[in-house]
């Protein structure tokens, strides 16, 4: 796996600094008593729209909700379903791919969303197709691993 994907600091911040700024603020209402690894997200909506969100951890630890599904969540509870970018930012280096979990709740929509993960040295950027090539669909009653996110191994898709 290359790191193609991995920019310096000024990628995120030339192509949507608000977006930027605003994911860093919401660092700070995450609640992360059992980590202390604090994350914020902000996702911008075809409409110029941001939905932000906060990791939530919870005593039980598995019932923890990672920044990206909440800033998701809150986006489609809202009435949105056409995502232009992720920010996602954390506090402490090195910087993280989101987690499959939260990849996986992107592909519901868009393909081609654009993600950019921010810490305070470095940028890591890239399309969902790029974090994800393969997702987990089902349509019509039928299962498996879906290719048609992964542009650049269009052989995959032979293989469903
Ligand atoms: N976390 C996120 O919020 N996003 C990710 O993509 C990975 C992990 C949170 C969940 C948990 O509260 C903490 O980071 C440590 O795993």
């Amino acid at each position: 796996c290359n790191d193609s994907f991995l920019l310096l600091k000024a990628a995120a911040m030339q192509r949507d600094p608000e977006l930027v700024s605003m994911a860093r603020v919401a660092i700070e209402r995450a609640y992360a008593p059992y980590s202390q690894y604090r994350v914020g997200a902000a996702l911008r909506c075809s409409d110029g729209t941001v939905s932000t969100g906060c990791n939530v951890e919870n005593a039980s630890y598995g019932l923890t909700m990672c920044a990206e599904r909440n800033a998701i969540f809150a986006a489609v509870a809202a009435g949105h379903r056409d995502f232009v970018r992720i920010v996602v930012a954390t506090e402490r280096s090195p910087v993280p791919y989101p987690c499959g979990a939260c990849l996986q709740v992107m592909s519901e929509w868009q393909h081609d969303l654009q993600i950019s993960v921010v810490c305070p040295e470095k940028t890591r950027e890239g399309t969902l197709s790029q974090f994800l090539p393969r997702r987990f669909v089902f349509k019509n009653g039928s299962h498996g691993a879906d290719a048609h996110l992964d542009t650049e191994h269009p052989e995959g898709r032979e293989t469903l």
